[in-house]
């Protein structure tokens, strides 16, 4: 049995996840894999930690030299959030001659490509298996099992938190702050969950699967992004008539003229899979040519699934495996960013809720603007009027071009029909 030296990088959820795992199922591993996983060295900018948990034989100590000095350490995981000292951290330690293992979708998404020059040009690689949906071995699906399928799409639940505060405002009728304090308290949102609510997670995690399963260079910035924050019991309710479920979704779809790129709330209809995936569960659903569409469900964050999908990724460099398809991830270092499509050409399925004046030929007026447009109604429904003589009139429309919806709602809103400003959801048509 070979014996192979690790060190790591950040003793925090997910380095003390890996410890765990390391040390409850380390016999399992050395059994499946013919390999002595050996923690050589922790670095860590708190060695008090050492207090709640053995670091076993590992030495520990706050000076990256512990690993990068070392020659017998092969590979680093990286498990450090930010993305300043986190990129020092990886690029030294490629520098060092080591393979680096990270979590940190923010760092990944943010500084792709200076990352991956490195990698080339040091001849070592980075794997992010725990970047992407936590446990669930999706860049693995992506990169292995189905790399005989052109991808077409990918629609994805990424952020546990977001998917958790949807849960219970749909399920519980629960208001928005008060399920986000519980995700707070049941701690799946981060510290700060701006990052959560806004969609900005979603969005890391969602540029770099786009990258992987486009087989292009998606930059993080094109990703068109809107969050949860304003969401309310109304929209819930609105989807449920609607037989749907609001959920953050992340899409990536491959058009002829580009790539969309969007994190929205949107209209899942219940006849979809993803709708039934609750709780603070992610969920990738893969449009593949071949195998057709795939849909992985698990854990997207926590110490045990995280640290899971870190451990597989040392499996496979340990063993060779990853760095059989490390060329094609490196090949995006420096490449021409994909064409993104811009927000108004996206081909999207649409939801309205208009508040309007009942008066004769309203109905008319909107209808004509939005044929107007071209935009093709699928449902039109109007409730009964209110005593303040305003009614609600819900529409859901066919794809269509997104600036086109967006110009039909305007023009109607400035027509002076509606009552107050009219509230537009995405609704997934996966066509
Ligand atoms: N806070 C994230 C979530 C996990 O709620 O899914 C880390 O990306």
């Amino acid at each position: 049995m070979s014996d192979y030296a690790i060190g790591l990088v950040g003793w925090g959820t997910v380095g003390g996840g890996v410890l765990n795992i390391l040390q409850q199922d380390g016999t399992l591993l050395k059994e499946r894999c013919n390999l002595n996983v050996r923690l050589k060295a922790i670095v860590t900018r708190n060695p008090d930690r050492a207090r709640d948990q053995k670091p076993g034989s590992a030495v520990v100590g706050s000076d990256l030299a512990l690993i990068t000095d070392d020659p017998e350490i092969k590979t680093v995981l990286h498990l450090v959030g930010g993305t300043t000292a986190a990129k020092d951290i990886a690029i030294a330690c490629l520098r060092a001659g080591k393979h680096v293992v990270t979590a940190n979708k923010a760092l990944l998404a943010e500084h792709w490509d200076e990352l991956f020059a490195v990698a080339k040009e040091t001849g070592h690689t980075i794997a992010f298996e725990a970047a992407v949906a936590g446990g669930i071995p999706v860049i693995a699906a992506l990169r292995d099992g189905l790399v005989a399928n052109d991808i077409r799409g990918i629609y994805s639940i990424l952020n546990g938190t977001c998917n958790y505060i949807l849960s219970r405002m749909t399920q519980d009728g629960m208001g928005y702050d008060e399920a986000l304090g519980l995700a707070k308290d049941l701690g799946y949102a981060e510290s700060d969950p701006t990052l959560d609510v806004n969609g900005t997670d979603t969005a890391h995690k969602l540029a770099i699967l786009a990258q992987i399963a486009f087989n292009t260079n998606v930059p993080f910035c094109a990703v068109h992004i809107e969050g949860i924050e304003n969401i309310s019991a109304d929209d819930i309710e609105s989807a449920q008539r609607l037989d749907s479920t609001i959920k953050l979704l992340g899409v990536a779809k491959r058009c002829p003229a580009g790539v969309e790129l969007r994190v929205a709330p949107t209209l899942v209809p219940n006849s979809n899979p993803l709708a039934h995936v609750n709780a603070n569960y992610n969920a990738v659903r893969i449009m593949a040519n071949n195998a057709g569409p795939t849909l992985l469900v698990g854990q997207g964050a926590g110490a045990l699934p995280t640290a899971s999908a870190v451990l597989s990724d040392l499996i496979d460099i340990a063993v060779g495996s990853y760095q059989r398809t490390a060329e094609y991830f490196r090949f995006f270092a420096g490449g021409e960013p994909s064409t993104i499509l811009p927000e108004e050409d996206e081909f999207t399925a649409s939801y309205a809720r208009f508040r309007v004046k009942d008066e004769p030929g309203v109905l008319a007026q909107m209808t004509a603007t939005l044929s107007k447009h071209g935009v093709s109604l699928r449902a039109v429904h109007q409730g009964e009027p209110d005593a303040d003589s305003t009614a609600e009139i819900e529409v859901t429309t066919h794809p269509t071009r997104g600036g086109a919806f967006l110009s039909a709602v305007k023009e109607i809103d400035q027509a002076g029909i509606t009552v107050q400003p009219t509230v537009c959801l995405r609704r997934l048509d996966e066509g």
